[in-house]
């Protein structure tokens, strides 16, 4: 079966001449979650712009289920049913009056019935926990309120492919788990950007390397998280977990397990519980 979103030699240069994406090929499957880490100016976005079809590749093709994406207006309707990107930052993506009219906005412009928007658009507010902020205009909520709101807008769409471009970045520690708890409840395949590499590593089924637009690794994320090397060309670093795992390894702290922990949690768990009334001491 064809992936669901794929990018084959994909090329995007600006009007000035940069060129944010390189012969990109990479693919999205069903269901599936994928990070794509890059430091800043790497392409992220772009590549998500290529994706929803506001940017046009200067070369390569863009394949939904196996298909050409098509870039004439009912083309682009039709995709933008299918794949939802939330942007980095919410005022980019909130343009309307309220949050009902914000969320509302896509599926009215479908033609669905008005019964069916009022019901998607509330079902998608309760589940973005915005629906208490209906009547409000999303221009005075909280950052981390607009980025659910934008969420909503997405979701109520009911894509099987969302695109979040660095989804937690300006939110605080609270807001971003709340952010990463609601992306792991979604059922759709989800991309998400981010130059967070514990949260990567953490999250994601796949992950794939972006430098300057050219696509350096891509792999499961313990494979790809050993690669320092690669890390270091691409302006990144492995994620804590893992750097204070190898180091626990190399002083005979830990036993060698088959799959590295992928967060501070399971890195803990490996410890033996300390003796009934005991201390847990590991120095
Ligand atoms: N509107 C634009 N005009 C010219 N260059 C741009 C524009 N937007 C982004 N770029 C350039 O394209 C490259 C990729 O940018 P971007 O996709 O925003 O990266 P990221 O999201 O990973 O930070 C960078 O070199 C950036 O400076
Ligand atoms: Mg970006």
């Amino acid at each position: 079966m064809a992936p669901l979103i794929s990018l084959h030699e994909v090329t995007y240069r600006y009007g000035d001449g940069t060129t944010a994406l390189n012969r990109l090929s990479l693919s999205i499957e069903r269901g599936e979650r994928l990070a794509l880490i890059g430091a800043n100016g790497s392409g992220k976005s772009t590549l998500f712009l290529c994706l929803i079809g506001i940017l046009k590749p200067a070369e390569g093709s863009i394949c939904f289920e196996g298909k050409p994406v098509q870039r004439h207006k009912a083309g682009l309707l039709e995709l933008r049913k299918k794949v939802g990107m939330i942007f980095q930052d919410p005022d980019a993506q909130l343009f309307c009056l309220d949050v009902y009219q914000e969320v509302a906005f896509g599926p009215s412009n479908l033609g669905w019935g008005r019964d069916m928007v009022k019901a998607k658009a509330e079902e998608a507010m309760r589940r973005t926990d915005v629906y208490h902020l209906r009547d409000k205009a999303p221009h005075f909520l909280s950052y981390g309120q607009k980025k659910r709101v934008a969420a909503a807008s997405v979701l109520v769409m009911e894509p099987e492919a969302l695109l979040f471009d660095e989804p937690t970045a300006g939110l605080d520690p609270q807001h971003a788990k709340e952010m990463m708890d609601f992306i792991g409840g979604l059922d759709a395949a989800v991309c998400l950007s981010t130059h967070d590499m514990d949260l990567a590593f953490g999250w994601a089924d796949r992950v794939a390397v972006l430098k300057d637009g050219n696509l350096l690794a891509q792999g499961d994320p313990p494979s790809v998280f050993k690669d320092a090397e690669t890390l270091e060309k691409a302006a990144l670093y492995q994620p804590m977990t893992l750097r204070l795992y190898r180091f626990m390894q190399e002083q005979n702290l830990l036993p060698h397990t088959a799959c590295p922990p992928r967060s501070v949690d399971a890195l803990l768990k490996l410890f033996p519980s300390p003796p009934a009334g005991g201390s847990r001491r590991l120095f």
